[in-house]
């Protein structure tokens, strides 16, 4: 990011000494209210190939030719040319980006100012998850958030984080194990069972989805080796279990604090049957223990297991640490995703959504 922000800089830096070159030469008679008008290619750093196609245009009285835009020079010989929006390519500071006018035609068209245009650009266009459709919601939740960095507030913004929780909630359209995020935005039917529920090799009356239950196996023997039993408390839930949990704890607590450590149904990822619940039955205090946390920080990855809610990142999981929840994403992402210390909603948002 450093070096982009670098590479920026210095083009920035060209392209103000060179257009502070382009008046050089002038023509005898400019100063003449016609030849004000007439486009010489002395006058401005346009070449006589943009001059040209400005001319074809007929966009020359919308612009200042005298002030070279490298953006309104990059949009007029673009498909996406719209000369509504001729003005905001001419104010618009220039990014190496394919989709530039693309973006500033989106932007024109939702009334944003050019300031915040490139405010937006300026702060958030580098980050390979930017999306267009969130653009604005960067720029005010940043204005509420300042202490966070720019790549989070277009992470936390992408994944709804600026609205509150179970609203525009959207269906899981994929529920392979890589690909299916299940948070308090994101659901499956109430009606979904996960196709090949296997049961667990320990515990018979609890299944996961095949790949998480071998998988899973070899975690709980692993663990063994380094003297550490794990039994699992709960896996697969189906949504009528999981309402029947649910509803026990608002009975209890209330909703708002159900909804820090319970999904609402449907909204839970052991109805995914890829997530488990852990025990360590040698440890009475608590479901496992520090040192039983520490060996699955250290190892829970190398089985394809991630810890799904830790501690330190409530306000992106929505839950409090449960250092006891794993969830299976295969070996590859569980590594990536404990080497770069994010979570899967992060992870989900940053390597595996699409963006526009
Ligand atoms: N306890 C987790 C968040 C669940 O209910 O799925
Ligand atoms: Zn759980």
């Amino acid at each position: 990011m450093k070096l982009k922000k670098k590479n920026l800089l210095i083009i920035t830096i060209i392209l103000g000494l060179s257009s502070t070159g382009v008046f050089y030469f002038t023509t005898k008679d400019n100063n003449t209210a016609d030849n004000n008008k007439k486009i010489t290619e002395k006058k401005s750093s346009y070449t006589k190939e943009s001059i040209k196609q400005i001319e074809k245009l007929n966009i020359k009285d919308k612009i200042d030719l005298n002030k070279y835009s490298k953006t309104l020079d990059k949009a007029i010989f673009s498909e996406d040319f719209d000369r509504d929006y001729v003005t905001y390519y001419e104010g618009a500071k220039y990014y190496d980006n394919k989709n530039l006018i693309k973006y500033i035609n989106k932007l024109a068209k939702d009334g944003t100012a050019i300031n915040e245009i490139n405010e937006i650009f300026d702060k958030f266009i580098e980050f390979s998850n930017f999306d267009i459709n969130n653009a604005k919601r960067y720029l005010s939740y940043s204005f509420k958030n300042s202490s966070y960095k720019n790549q989070d507030i277009v992470t936390r913004v992408n994944l709804s984080l600026d609205k509150p929780y179970y609203t525009d909630t959207k269906k899981v359209e994929d529920d392979s194990y890589i690909y299916a995020l299940v948070n308090k935005y994101n659901y499956v039917s109430t009606s979904y069972v996960p196709s090949n529920l296997k049961p667990l090799f320990n515990i018979s009356s609890l299944k996961m989805v095949d790949v998480a239950a071998d998988a899973y196996k070899e975690f709980v023997e692993g663990a063994k080796k380094d003297g550490i039993t794990f039994i699992g408390t709960t896996a697969y839930r189906s949504a009528a279990w999981q309402k029947q949990l649910y509803d026990s704890y608002v009975n209890k607590d209330g909703v708002e604090k159900a909804d820090t450590y319970s999904a609402r149904p449907g909204y839970s990822e052991h109805q995914l049957g890829y997530s488990v619940d852990l025990n360590d039955p040698n440890y009475k205090e608590k479901r496992i223990s520090p040192s039983d946390y520490e060996w699955i920080k250290n190892n829970a990855y190398k089985y394809g297991f991630i810890i799904r809610f830790p501690g330190g990142k409530e306000d992106i999981t929505g839950y409090q640490e449960e250092n006891w929840h794993l969830r299976y994403v295969g070996k590859d992402v569980a590594k990536e995703i404990h080497d770069l210390n994010i979570t899967f909603d992060e992870y989900y948002d940053l390597y595996i959504a699409k963006h526009n």
